[in-house]
């Protein structure tokens, strides 16, 4: 009974409908606080969103801003929190749908809302929002991890109107901001140009980030960025926000500054080409926003997001990694199996824990033997693998690694026996001649059928193959020819029901197997969403291995992703750079390898093999320590970071030299993150075999206190050269 009580008292149901001016919700984090209230009008507006505040009384005193008030000059802002279409903000809405009637507005009045925690750390807050007019009401969903500072939002817009209605934009949030200046910083990308970092100004209007793609959606922008609030972002100080739309499709972002100098920012899926028909009764659920808001830089929200995505997000965030040898840059599409499995015997002999074989391994009456044929025909080869893939498993195991397989399930070649059985499940134009990206077109998830078959390609080979130990799972075509052949006369929902299909399929092969993990892959990284990452432990962030490129892809996506969800491998792409150079920049991520020991000297293998063992030794502080960004490629001729354990009683700095000038000055790097009592050993690890460390403070001890205000010379005049610290606290 006390805890029924209790329980009801907790839950605070509040409010009456239309009646409820004057309520305060408060959404909080240790460090953030995003606070709402119910104005006169019985509408909900943004009152506050900034760092947390101490004075539970000063909460009382935060002003509501309502749009056309008499409250003087702040009544022009109109922070309303989820704007319908057609009231008396003219900027671009959270939401606009048509009503039965024809009628394009709506306008929500606040009713009730709950708060209740989920476990000592996290607190979900729902808001119900209805229309005095229309049978139409929106639930805001807030959902705050206090430790980590992340806050997720979206929206849950549900209608009880005679026949279905139509909504041509619904996006998950919308935040608003003052600042006396707004820089965006977004990132853009390409196929091996992934997460390139720019920063702009934002003036009076509109600025949008957006994708049409489809699949493959993430392919020339990244559903993520950042905005720095009275100053472009730093990394260290300054209010920042970052944000990201848990979103695998079409996502937009729309950055608006208004007439009075706000800005507003909404996030969702883009409404391009999807005007989308809700039915009476069912919910239409917007994807996750998820932000961090910092007042000490970039760094810090990205600690944050690190820290929520491993502790919340990823599929096995807590869990290991498998380092890993995949034989795709070796070979491509020509092997056998004795190929194979020399390669599973070299993954043995460099210490990784599994082989991957990529592409090429299936299609019998249209082999895979390039990307022109073979999509869609999940059966093993057997002119080129004549033993199947239980054989490859027992070779592995013999070799004593594990082994993984590469899939693309959500794709089809023509060529293919899935085309001839179903050319109905493709998405294609029925009266337009077809364009092909990449020789493939896309299957139509939408169709209920096509993700049973997309399940059933994973599990088939998981039922058939339990020891299956990694999967990669690719993605590399857009949405060409958009038209379903399932949808008929709705194909303004197949952008959005494409994308819901695939997370079914997701969901039932994490339900089914939520141990095996797995590699998210699109063409490299265009693939790069927090809702994805649930379902897999990790994303493929390029094509491009290239090391001096990789410095610059990995700077960006550390933005938002730990390192433990980066897979970075060494290849030989740049064979003008070293192969310890190489590995060193794969090191910051979770390690792999693309290239065969073949290609290296003896002493190269030895460096590998002891690369492997030092990175073995130190996965608990690469993958789930705290990433200190501390000099970026972007404004110097070098780039370093570091990762420090959470008892800060371990740390790696790891220093690149690019393309140093001739007598350029060199200045120490500062550390971050340690303990300033404690005392460090420092000892470069990851020399070339027979080298000796000519670093100066090599096998030194220092305080964390004279790291971080002194700082330790590691940059040299060399190009590509590298340098690999480990820090250990000494015990006293
Ligand atoms: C994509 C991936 C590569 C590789 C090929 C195989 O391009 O990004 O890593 O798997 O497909 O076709």
């Amino acid at each position: 009974m006390r805890k029924f009580l209790s329980l009801f008292f907790f839950f605070c149901l509040t409010g009456g409908i239309y009646q409820a001016n004057g309520q305060t919700i408060r959404i909080s984090t240790h460090e953030t606080d995003l606070i709402l209230k119910v104005a006169q009008n019985g509408r909900l507006y943004q009152s506050y969103l900034g760092a947390k505040l101490l004075q539970e009384s000063d909460i009382a005193k935060l002003p509501v801003y309502v749009r056309g008030g008499t409250d003087g000059s702040v009544s022009t802002r109109g922070w309303e929190v989820y704007p319908g279409s057609g009231a008396e903000d003219y900027f671009e809405p959270a939401f606009s749908i048509q009503h039965n009637d024809g009628n394009l507005t709506t306008v929500l009045n606040y009713v009730s809302h709950q708060t209740r925690p989920l476990d000592a750390n996290v607190t979900e807050t729902t808001v119900l929002l209805k229309d005095k007019v229309y049978p139409v009401e929106v639930t805001l969903h807030y959902i705050s991890y206090a430790n980590e500072n992340v806050i997720k939002t979206w929206s849950e817009i549900l209608h009880k109107e005679k026949k279905p209605v139509t909504m041509s934009s619904y996006y998950s949030s919308m935040l608003y901001f003052q600042a006396p200046t707004y820089y965006l910083t977004e990132f853009s990308s390409d196929w091996a140009k992934e997460a390139q970092m720019s920063t702009q100004p934002l003036f009076f209007g509109k600025k949008v980030i957006d994708t049409k793609l489809g699949s493959r959606a993430a392919m020339h922008a990244h559903p993520f960025f950042q905005i720095g609030l009275g100053q472009p972002v730093e990394e260290n100080k300054g209010d920042v926000l970052v944000g990201t739309i848990g979103w695998t499709g079409n996502f937009r972002f729309t950055f608006e500054v208004d007439n009075v100098s706000n800005l507003r920012i909404l996030s969702g899926i883009n409404p391009y080409a999807s005007n989308y028909e809700i039915q009476p009764g069912e919910p239409f659920v917007t994807p996750e926003f998820i932000f961090a808001l910092s007042t000490e830089g970039a760094g810090k929200a990205s600690r944050n997001f690190h820290q929520w995505a491993r502790n919340y997000q990823l599929k096995d965030g807590k869990g290991d990694r498998l380092t890993l040898l995949n034989n795709w840059e070796t070979t491509y599409f020509d092997f056998n199996e004795a190929k194979l499995e020399e390669l599973m015997k070299e993954a043995k002999d460099l210490g990784v824990d599994l082989f991957l074989l990529d592409d090429g391994w299936f299609g019998n009456k249209y082999p895979r033997v390039n990307d022109r044929a073979g999509l869609g025909d999940w059966e093993v080869m057997k002119s080129k693998l004549p033993n199947g893939v239980p054989h490859l498993i027992q070779s592995a195991q013999k070799a004593g690694v594990k082994f993984g397989i590469w899939i693309e399930p959500e794709m089809v070649n023509p060529q293919s026996e899935l085309m001839e059985k179903h050319p109905d499940w493709a998405i294609r134009l029925p009266n337009r001649d077809t364009y092909y990206y990449r020789n493939q077109l896309v299957l139509d998830m939408s169709n209920p059928k096509v993700q049973d078959y997309v399940f059933g390609i994973v599990d088939r080979l998981m039922t058939e193959n339990p020891e299956l130990a990694f999967f990669k799972w690719d993605c590399n075509s857009p949405i060409t020819n958009i038209y379903s052949p399932y949808l008929k006369e709705r194909q303004e929902q197949l952008y959005i029901d494409h994308v819901r299909g695939i997370y079914k399929v997701f969901q039932r092969v994490k339900e089914k197997y939520p141990e095996v993990p797995m590699m998210l892959c699109s063409g490299g990284g265009a693939r790069c969403d927090y809702e994805a990452l649930k379902y897999f432990t990790e994303f493929w962030c390029s094509d491009n291995t290239d090391p001096v490129e990789r410095l610059y892809i990995q700077w960006g996506f550390s933005q938002i992703f730990p390192s433990k969800a980066m897979d970075a491998h060494v290849t030989s792409w740049n064979k003008n750079t070293s192969i310890k150079f190489r590995t060193d920049v794969a090191m910051m991520c979770k390690l792999g390898f693309d290239i065969s020991l073949k290609e290296l000297s003896t002493e190269e293998q030895t460096f590998c093999q002891q690369a492997v063992t030092n990175y073995k030794r130190l996965k608990p502080v690469i993958l789930d320590g705290d990433l200190y960004r501390l000099v970026s490629p972007y404004e110097t001729n070098h780039t370093s970071v570091m990762q420090v354990a959470p008892a800060k009683d371990k740390a790696v700095l790891y220093a690149y030299d690019i393309h140093p000038r001739f007598g350029e000055k060199l200045f120490p790097v500062r550390l971050q993150g340690l303990s300033p009592e404690a005392q460090y050993r420092i000892e470069e690890i990851n020399l070339m075999p027979g080298q000796k460390s000519n670093l100066p403070a090599n096998q030194q001890t220092y305080s964390g206190d004279y790291l971080m205000k002194v700082g330790l010379d590691v940059f040299t005049t060399g190009k590509t050269h590298s340098r690999i610290i480990e820090l250990t606290e000494m015990s006293h």
